[in-house]
């Protein structure tokens, strides 16, 4: 019997540098999708995968974020006055109950391991999910949940990923994959964080979203600095892979990558396609200006 995995860690304390002068005074996870937050999408792809916790590691100027997920009293109030049934309903779908978050702040940019494992208190001994928030996932069910499937077959740790173009490989963390299972899901070998140009052992990218065993907390507090000077959680990963087993599962649906401009972009035009109303509006207007 495997552990149920109850918390998920939200790494939310990037500057968003490549979206300024946007994220200035807003953080890049409130940048919108169609009509919410990309945090929203997350959230939501969290709670529908059985999460019931979630911890956001932020950083400053990021309290926006407690805001969004938080009752706007002034403002349901006022909504209830006016009767506006439809607006409070949707306020309330996407609210995670009192008690379900938590929030700590990373402090110092010193990585993705790092952020991991200042949530270390917060989870406890148990094994979590950790999604990144500049991917947005399209699927149904959502990515998170696609992984706990195996992970209820497998146990272990279980990592998303997905075949991208070699020449992108150096941006991202890339696996080595040995021999598919009957469920389609396999063992992940070895793995290594931005691969130079040309030494990528795969094209299978892990595209942020992870489930993993507790005991990574201890491997990411010695975690040395490794690709670009910062702590990587692949690197206490494959430290992690000395001792326990990890699996792999090929995402089915689209992810799209919200950390670049031209991914922010298609996840809306992607989002609002599937909007029956919008979808209507603007694919007219799409097909004018494809010319
Ligand atoms: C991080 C991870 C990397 C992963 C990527 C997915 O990199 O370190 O392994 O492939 O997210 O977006 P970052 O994008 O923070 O450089």
């Amino acid at each position: 019997m495997t552990k149920r995995i109850r918390k998920a860690v939200l790494p939310v304390a990037g500057l968003g540098t490549r979206f300024l002068p946007a994220t200035k005074a807003v953080p890049k996870e409130m940048l919108t999708v169609v009509d919410r937050p990309i945090i929203q999408y997350v959230v939501d792809e969290a709670r529908a995968a059985g999460i019931e916790h979630i911890v956001f590691v932020t950083g400053r100027n990021k309290h926006v974020i407690e805001d969004h997920f938080d009752i706007a009293y002034e403002l349901e109030e006022t909504l209830n006055t006016r009767g506006k049934e439809e607006a409070l309903g949707l306020l309330e779908k996407f609210r995670p109950e009192a008690g379900t978050t938590s929030f700590t702040r990373q402090q110092a940019p010193l990585g993705l391991g790092h952020a991991v494992w200042c949530a270390r208190d917060l989870i406890g001994n148990e094994p979590f999910a950790v999604l990144l928030p500049d991917m947005v996932m399209k699927s149904e069910p959502g990515c998170l949940a696609q992984m706990v499937q195996t992970y209820e077959a497998h146990g272990g740790n279980v990592i998303s990923v997905e075949e991208v173009p070699w020449d992108q490989t150096h941006k991202y963390g890339v696996v080595v994959k040995g021999d598919t299972f009957a469920d389609g899901s396999f063992p992940i070998t070895g793995m290594v964080e931005k691969p130079a140009q040309g030494t990528a052992p795969s094209n299978l990218y892990i595209n942020g979203r992870y489930i993993l065993q507790p005991e990574i907390f201890d491997l990411l507090e010695k975690q040395e600095k490794g690709a670009g000077g910062e702590i990587q959680l692949t690197d206490a990963m494959l430290s992690l892979m000395q001792q326990q087993n990890f699996f792999g599962v090929e995402f089915k649906g689209d992810t799209y990558d919200c950390g670049s401009k031209a991914g922010f972009l298609m996840a809306n035009i992607a989002f609002a396609l599937e909007n029956e109303e919008l979808s209507e509006e603007i694919r007219p207007l799409l097909q004018k200006l494809l010319g």
